[in-house]
């Protein structure tokens, strides 16, 4: 993947690349000095539950990511360790394990098992060994794709420490595989394109259908981006989530007999829905409403943010997340309130649950310099309600993964 353009890290960056840098040391022992790469995390903004559904979506990279540290070993051995819970999981590249090994290691796994089969293809054997280390300052688990950031952010490390040579979207393609092959998630695709293809200061327009992308400028001057962490752990969001999916295919399989040429849900028009709702399961039913309607408002945010009116942006997303709660039902009420409590705050647009759901965070649209003033208010009424205090914090674009070399 070719490194951002123009894009100068900042110097608190750089600081912590350096860090993590010390800590691979402590971790896998001096030698020569690892490589070191950044790979954003992502917030969605519209398009709730529609990349699978073959919708548009239009999420951000954001300044928060997966850091990533790693060096040459002699032998083929891959040593793979994390700065959060220090386990080492060691790998023989010649024999791949065939399923998952524990929790976090997985992702990178599945992406050098993609990488193994794709070289395959080509005649090619991975190339040899290397220790590395994972850290970051991305919330874990909380909607902002910490798992793509961590697929996507290994294959350009590893498409660099190996020189492969593939593009930005092969990398992309990758990445995905993994997390839906070898982690079993049946996601979409848009957290590894929100993160491969981002580009700093824009929204990316992606329509799932054709994966055809775009890029909408965001208003950084008017708008800022406030994510509120409502720490739930999302401990159903992978089931639920694999539900949700297979509901819509079941949706999509009753809805388009009468809808000729429809190939996914996106293309089913609200009046047959309608018409076929009495014959239906009322759960399905649902689901593909919240589709249909959820389809036009992205098209509708895409022209209100193109207008510069963030007021009507906020609109979509308030009844994004209406909608998300009751007829998608992936919301739970910390969500609620802190999109509910948004509603109170006059530099709050609008805000909805990002992500899955079943818990993780919200993300609220902000005037430029209310920030603090609305900060103040989601803490104190989620305080109020819940006694604890929800990390709230303003998210920054970002280029896309890289490689960093601090000064
Ligand atoms: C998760 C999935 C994405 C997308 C969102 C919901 O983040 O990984 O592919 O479906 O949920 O919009």
């Amino acid at each position: 993947m070719e490194t951002p353009d123009r894009h100068t890290d900042s110097p608190a960056r750089l600081e912590q690349m350096a860090a993590h840098a010390t800590r691979f040391v402590e971790c896998h022992g001096p030698g020569q000095a690892p490589r070191l790469f950044f790979s954003p995390g992502r917030v969605n903004l519209f398009g709730g539950h529609l990349d699978y559904n073959g919708g548009p979506v239009m999420p951000t990279a954001i300044d928060r990511g997966t850091f990533i540290a790693s060096r040459s070993r002699s032998d083929r051995l891959l040593r793979m360790a994390s700065a959060f819970d220090h386990q080492v999981v060691e790998i023989d590249l010649d024999q791949l394990p065939a399923a998952r090994v524990s929790k976090w290691v997985d992702y990178p796994l599945g992406v050098v098992i993609e990488l193994a089969t794709h070289l395959e293809d080509s005649g090619v054997a991975l190339p040899g060994g290397l220790d590395v280390l994972y850290g970051g300052d991305l919330p874990i688990g909380s909607g902002l794709s910490s798992s793509a950031s961590i697929c996507v952010g290994t294959a350009v490390m590893l498409n660099s420490l190996w020189g492969l040579g593939l593009g930005k979207m092969d990398l992309v393609r990758v990445a995905l595989r993994a997390e839906r092959q070898f982690v079993g998630v049946h996601c979409g695709i848009m957290d590894p394109y929100a993160i491969g293809c981002a580009r700093a200061g824009h929204l990316l327009w992606l329509d799932c259908k054709d994966e055809t992308i775009e890029y909408l400028p965001m208003d950084g001057d008017r708008l800022s981006i406030l994510v509120t962490n409502t720490g739930v752990q999302r401990a159903l969001a992978a089931s639920e989530f694999n539900r949700r999916v297979d509901e819509c295919a079941q949706a999509f399989d009753i809805l388009r007999l009468a809808s000729p040429g429809a190939v996914c849900l996106r293309d089913i028009p609200l009046d047959v829905l309608e018409s076929e709702r009495g014959s239906m399961d009322p759960v399905l039913a649902n689901r593909a409403e919240h589709v249909i309607h959820e389809v036009r408002r992205t098209f509708e945010a895409r022209e209100h943010l193109l207008a510069g009116n963030p007021e009507l942006m906020g609109e979509c997303m308030n009844q994004t997340h209406e909608s998300l709660r009751s007829l998608y039902e992936v919301s739970c009420p910390e969500l609620d309130l802190l999109v509910e409590a948004a509603g109170h705050c006059p530099g709050a647009f609008g805000a909805r649950l990002t992500g899955a759901g079943f818990g993780g965070c919200t993300v609220t649209l902000v005037r430029r310099g209310d920030e603090h003033e609305v900060q103040a208010s989601l803490e104190a009424r989620f305080e109020g309600e819940f006694g604890r205090c929800p990390q709230v914090e303003v998210y920054e674009g970002d280029p896309g993964p890289r490689e960093i070399t601090p000064a």
